[in-house]
């Protein structure tokens, strides 16, 4: 009786260890540096435009390439609504965005604007700004990145 209850236990113990372990593998990992890969596109990232349903080619959704601070070549196509850089300030400072009242990001608020373009004050950004498919991990991460304290662009 016992032996038997102690094999149960066993078998309850091994089969929670290979569910942790599952688990733990297929969390993908948080980190300023991944972020840094989503941003300059070396990590790619699904985005559209926002109500469209097809994918934008991968390189034309890449943060860098809209909000990178010397990007734009001479001659090359201007986004209609400007591009701010992306940093700790422009984030956390509490600033009227686009008319609507003082508001600030947290993680939260910038994983819902990247994923349906609300902005912390629930305005909508323009259509130009992608709407992005982020996993909590990479958005996380994207989050690291861009309030980095002194990050170089
Ligand atoms: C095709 C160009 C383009 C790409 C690619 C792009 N953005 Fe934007 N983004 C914009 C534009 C334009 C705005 C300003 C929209 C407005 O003010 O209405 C914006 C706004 C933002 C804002 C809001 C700033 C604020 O003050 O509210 C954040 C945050 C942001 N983008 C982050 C990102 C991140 C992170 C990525 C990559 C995952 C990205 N963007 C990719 C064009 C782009």
């Amino acid at each position: 009786m016992i032996r038997k209850v102690l094999a149960v236990r066993f078998v309850a113990v091994a089969v929670a260890a290979v569910v942790w372990a599952g688990t733990a593998a297929a969390r993908t990992p948080v980190s300023a540096a991944r972020g840094r890969a989503l941003f300059t596109g070396r990590e790619p990232l699904a985005g559209r435009v926002r109500d469209h349903r097809s994918d934008l080619p991968a390189a034309v959704v890449v943060c860098r390439g809209c909000h990178g601070a010397s990007v734009v070549a001479p001659g090359a196509a201007q986004a209609l609504a400007p591009a701010p850089a992306i940093d700790r300030a422009l984030l956390l400072e509490a600033r009227s965005r686009r008319g609507g009242p003082p508001s600030s990001y947290d993680l939260p608020a910038f994983c819902r604007l990247l994923r349906t373009g609300a902005d912390p004050a629930y305005v909508l950004v323009a259509r130009e700004m992608p709407v992005f498919d982020v996993d909590d991990a990479r958005c996380e991460s994207l989050w690291r990145f861009v309030t980095a304290e002194g990050r170089a662009r």
